[in-house]
């Protein structure tokens, strides 16, 4: 189709019209000129296609569909083929339901624990966030249907989420807040973009031109088109010139109207309207001449592979030699969760399963000696003594007891944000008086955001579910009883209480001011940083057999910031089982000036292993691994020196290092005054060099009188005195040395050094 001459055939209402949509989910129809409208719908881990009585927060039933494991669990995978996978099976269903675009994935950073909408997000990580995206852009898209990486930019929090300020310096939004959406960009090229509600640093993401034009389009060469999220729009005429495509999901027409009376006004260029309306077309073209509605859509298939995809995903938190199950043990299953498991997330990305498979299911299908008590009531939020009572009898009766627990719905959802993590005190007290009643108490998590686990010393292992999809019982009782063997990682650090946090102080802000103020220091890179003990560490994740790394060789010892280099390490199966391990390559910058982390995740690989074997894994690190944003030059800096190449299967667990020095070439702009440190000019050897041969008379300048009495040399050695001298401005060679230096020597001297 050629959009641009469909474009010079529309009216400026009929431009204007397009630019917003048709109703919840469609953007309009030109029928004067035979363009249809395309559907587009939540998402992001299943379909949300609602027909008629539309809404957008999930309230309303949508079309009968598959949930597939929220974004917690999947991250949880490390496994870029396997999200890859899932978006293939979203997009034919996508295809079958002629969707032209699914609204996700949704990748925003987990700041803090309280994120109402965790459980839809990756992970406090954002090149784990940004990879796993990536993964499941090219997936979906794979089957020509579009993608909506979302929310752009920096909404962390639901709390006041369509007014609140999210206020970041220049350097943590882009080392981590904007990663998760480069990497898809630059990677995978998603079809469209979707802006959020919150503003960045007092501009709504709907009309900052910064954040959409000159960062997404310039800079990273997003070629799609951007929506706004449901109602995030409030100048419409600024969006337009901003960068904002598209408006859902409309406001009645008034906006379409103020776009035309501001290219009347002559206040909007036409042009910008043009170009809106070219990038929604090009894409809307793309999938109706790619539509395929003949695609089967085989739910029970789906059903099977979400599935195999929770497998994939849980994660063994702790196993004191409980797990695996034995088939023949009396087990008795405890907890509402059990029975009716919690799987998925509220607000518009609630799926309205075709089935779901709750582990007591999956287990009498296998016919496994299981008996099950309720123990709580989730959406009441209690447990009365009788059903701990009957919790405890049966949990003596058994040989093992399972307690499925977690977050009721209440606990977490899109829209308001946790005031705690706190699991419910009745779930609490049920695992308590059933550890005390049986030794053998396992503990199942279903939960999209970690918990304190006041109990942990009690119980002998804990598996994390998460939000496990709609099959969630399957890959449950397949891992519980060892027909699968863990392999999840934890995709975020999961802290001893909720103050430790980073962002505690500051999170959900004042007023509409959220302020950024842990910086860079968001999960691991913070806890690692000051030492703290964690409940478990970023990428933790155990399996029921062992692997260790070794032989950690890298391709050099040396490279400059325009090399690559490769790191090679050895990972062997030294237990008994066939299993997968995630191996993750930290890199740690030793020598730095500026604050940052002790180590960062810059490479990682899913590795299935056969007991006792051994394969290498290879990591090519570029000069992003090693780089810093540097506000001077508003780029990606590597300052030269050593940095440590660290592997390991936690951010905790780190098996073999090796050291790299890399060495810059780009030298940074400095422009010295007489107000410039001595520190600072010898720390840049071009300006060190400069000012060699003024140096002895300097030292001089500065040097205490040799002939001093003792008293005087206690109080400023020679040493003492050249100490002090680092943090003295130039200037002060006027001050202290006026018969050495005279202004005209400093002159020459500030020449030399700028020269
Ligand atoms: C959510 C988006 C969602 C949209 C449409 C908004 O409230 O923030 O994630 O895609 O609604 O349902």
């Amino acid at each position: 189709m050629d959009v641009k001459a469909l474009v010079s055939q529309m009216t400026l209402e009929e431009k204007a019209g397009l630019c917003s949509g048709l109703d919840f989910w469609h953007t309009k129809p030109v029928e004067r000129l035979g363009v249809p409208s395309v559907m587009v719908s939540d998402g992001p881990h299943g379909l949300r296609k609602q027909d008629e009585k539309v809404d957008h927060l999930g309230v309303n039933e949508s079309i009968k569909a598959v949930c597939m494991p929220a974004a917690c669990a999947t991250a949880a995978s490390f496994d870029r083929a396997l999200i890859g996978r899932m978006g293939e099976a979203i997009g034919e269903s996508c295809q079958h339901e002629k969707l032209g675009v699914v609204l996700g994935p949704a990748v925003n950073i987990k700041r803090s624990p309280l994120c109402g909408r965790n459980f839809e997000y990756f992970s406090e990580d954002p090149y784990l966030a940004g990879e796993m995206s990536a993964a499941y852009i090219g997936g979906v898209q794979s089957k020509n249907v579009g993608t909506s990486i979302k929310h752009f930019a920096a909404n962390n929090q639901e709390h006041r989420r369509m007014s609140s300020s999210s206020n970041a310096d220049e350097r943590t939004l882009r080392e981590i807040y904007f990663p998760a959406f480069e990497i898809s960009v630059r990677k995978s090229q998603p079809w469209t973009v979707m802006c959020s509600y919150n503003r960045l640093n007092g501009v709504y993401a709907s009309e900052n031109p910064w954040l959409l034009t000159d960062v997404l389009r310039k800079e990273w060469g997003f070629e799609g088109y951007v929506m706004s999220d449901w109602g995030a729009v409030s100048d419409r005429v600024a969006g337009v010139a901003a960068g904002l495509d598209l408006e859902m999901p409309s406001s009645g027409g008034l906006n379409d109207r103020k776009i035309v009376a501001a290219v009347k006004a002559g206040t909007l260029d036409e042009k910008i309207v043009d170009q809106a309306c070219e990038r929604i077309l090009n894409i809307n073209y793309r999938y109706l001449e790619n539509a395929k509605p003949e695609t089967p859509w085989d739910q029970e298939a789906d059903h099977q592979l979400s599935a195999r995809i929770a497998e994939e995903c849980m994660v063994l938190l702790k196993n004191e030699g409980a797990l695996p199950l034995n088939k023949a043990d009396k087990a008795v299953f405890i907890g509402e969760f059990a029975a009716r498991p919690r799987f998925q997330g509220g607000g518009s990305s609630h799926i309205n399963s075709f089935k779901t498979t709750s582990a007591l299911q999956a287990a009498e299908a296998q016919g496994l000696p299981v008996t099950y008590v309720q123990g709580y009531s989730a959406a009441r939020d209690e447990a009365t003594d009788e059903m701990i009572a009957g919790a405890v009898e049966a949990a003596r009766a058994a040989r093992v007891a399972v307690v499925f627990a977690g977050l009721p719905d209440a606990y977490e959802s899109e829209g308001y944000d946790r005031s705690h993590m706190a699991m419910p005190a009745c779930q609490n007290r049920l695992i308590e008086a059933v550890a005390e009643a049986n030794p053998n108490t396992v503990v199942v998590l279903h939960n999209g955001s970690p918990v304190e686990m006041p109990w942990l010393g009690r119980v002998k292992a804990v598996l994390e579910a998460y939000l496990g999809g709609q099959a969630v019982g399957i890959a449950t009782v397949n891992l519980l009883y060892g027909d699968a063997n863990p392999c999840g990682h934890l995709p975020e650090t999961f802290p001893v209480k909720l103050s430790d946090n980073p962002s505690y102080l500051y999170y959900g802000g004042e007023g509409n001011e959220a302020d950024y103020r842990e910086g860079v220091f968001v999960g691991y890179r913070y806890y690692d940083k000051k030492e703290m003990e964690v409940l478990f560490p970023f990428g933790h994740g155990l399996s029921y057999t062992t692997f260790a790394c070794s032989n950690l060789r890298l391709s050099g010892d040396k490279i400059t910031d325009q090399d690559t280099l490769t790191a090679t390490v050895a990972v062997k199966n030294t237990g008994g089982r066939a299993g997968k391990t995630v191996v993750q390559l930290y890199v740690g910058d030793r020598e730095s000036t500026v604050l940052r982390p002790v180590r960062e995740l810059k490479g990682f690989e899913k590795v299935e292993l056969q007991p006792g074997e051994s394969r290498d894994v290879t990591f090519t690190l570029d000069k992003r691994s090693f780089a810093y944003w540097n506000t001077a030059i508003h780029d990606w800096h590597v300052e030269t020196g050593a940095f440590t190449i660290e592997v390991g299967q936690s951010s905790r667990d780190i098996e073999v290092s090796a050291e790299v020095t890399v060495e810059s070439t780009v030298e940074l702009p400095r422009r010295y005054t007489a107000d410039s440190i001595f520190m600072d000019v010898m720390a840049d050897p071009r300006a060190a060099r400069a000012i060699e041969p003024m140096l002895a008379t300097i030292q001089k300048a500065f040097a205490p009188n040799a002939e001093a009495s003792d008293t005087a040399q206690e109080a400023v050695s020679a040493d003492m005195g050249m100490a002090m001298m680092r943090y003295m401005p130039l200037r002060g060679l006027l001050s202290f040395a006026p018969d050495k230096i005279t202004d005209d020597t400093m002159e020459e001297l500030l020449k030399a050094l700028n020269g």
